[in-house]
């Protein structure tokens, strides 16, 4: 598939600037790795433990001699000092997704989110790092039934990773007021395109209801489908991360942003349009509802465009049909 980057979100010379990719062997760490590939950065360090990446993902990068890669686990506070030894920018996307993961293993969560998390944080600004970039989530609004989700309205975390994120954003404030160490956090909702896994137990709506329809299998909707969410197709998120590290607007950095298309479907919906991409009439199977999810998601999205200059350029419809031929290509018969 032809690269997706070929426009640049950071407007100025970057061939001399070093990154950190964290999670840079997931899925949108790699969407980053292949952005800063395409604009020439002067060096790529990806650091992942391959807990739930591949190599895959970043094996037309590795070759490169500018692109490095280091297996490790952020935490370990020593494999996080050397990772950022010598780098400009960071941006962390390492941690492990998934509010049911979580609920049954919240000591592994802890260790990778929080743990991890700080470590790396800690690292980053002992190392001289210019700025910190890193990957929150929506799932921070918890039980705040407002609707659209504005940054400084938030309810009670609703699982142990919406707790592990939200503890990366007060750190990331602490760093800043007592190191005026430079951070900017990304709320995330509901991400998708090209590299998500769609296979293992955590896995996201978009990739399984893409997986199933490929093999011709029925996929499981919990709950009645109603439930709606503010699916975002990854160049968005890449945008954000690449703004975010260069923006020069004053009182940008210290803060979290809203990272969305600020529109919300039902996971019914969805399913729909991929039924009529896939050419499909296939029936779901509705099951129980999964305990800690929000009911309901949608962004605004005022502030990220106010003060990193965020502009998300794909909408739903064509990032899903991005996505699901990429998804044809890769798995498809
Ligand atoms: N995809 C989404 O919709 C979404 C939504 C909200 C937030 N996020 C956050 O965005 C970030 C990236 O998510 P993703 O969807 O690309 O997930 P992903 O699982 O594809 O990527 C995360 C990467 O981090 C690595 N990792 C996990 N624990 C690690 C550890 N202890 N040490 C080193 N590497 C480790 C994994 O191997 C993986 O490659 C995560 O922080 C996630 O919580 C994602």
């Amino acid at each position: 598939m032809a690269t997706l980057y070929k426009k640049n979100y950071h407007q100025t010379d970057i061939s001399d600037s070093s990154f950190l990719i964290t999670g840079g062997a997931g899925f949108i760490g790699s969407n980053i790795v292949e952005y800063l590939v395409e604009h020439g950065a002067g060096k790529i360090r990806i650091l992942d433990d391959l807990s739930e990446g591949k190599r895959t993902n970043i094996d037309q990068f590795e070759k490169l001699d500018n692109v490095e890669f280091i297996q490790g686990d952020i935490s370990d506070a020593a494999a996080c000092l050397k990772a950022c030894d010598g780098i400009d920018y960071v941006s962390h996307q390492a941690a492990l997704g998934s509010v049911p993961r979580s609920i049954a293993t919240p000591l592994v969560t802890n260790n990778a989110n929080v743990t991890g998390f700080v470590n790396m944080l800690s690292a980053a600004k002992d190392a001289g790092v210019k700025r910190f970039v890193y990957a929150s989530s929506s799932s921070v609004y918890g039980d705040s039934p407002t609707l659209p989700k504005v940054e400084d309205s938030i309810g009670k975390p609703l699982s142990p990773y919406a707790v592990s994120k939200y503890i990366n954003e007060l750190y990331s404030s602490v760093f800043a007021v007592n190191y005026g160490f430079e951070t900017i956090g990304l709320r995330y909702f509901n991400v998708f395109g090209p590299r998500q896994k769609p296979d293992g137990p955590y896995a996201a709506v978009i990739p399984l209801f893409m997986d199933a329809i490929l093999k011709q299998e029925s996929p499981n909707i919990d709950g009645d489908g109603e439930q709606s969410r503010d699916f975002t197709f990854v160049v968005n998120a890449v945008e954000a991360n690449i703004r975010s590290l260069f923006t020069t607007v004053p009182e940008a950095t210290g803060k979290v942003y809203n990272i969305a298309f600020g529109e919300r479907r039902t996971v019914n919906q969805l399913f729909d349009v991929l039924k009529s991409l896939a050419n499909s009439t296939m029936d779901a199977s509705y099951r129980e509802p999964r305990p800690g999810d929000v009911r309901h998601s949608l962004a605004d999205i005022d502030n990220a465009r106010k003060f990193i200059g965020y502009s998300p350029e794909y909408d739903i419809q064509e990032g899903l049909k991005i996505t699901f031929d990429w998804f044809k290509n890769e798995f498809g018969s």
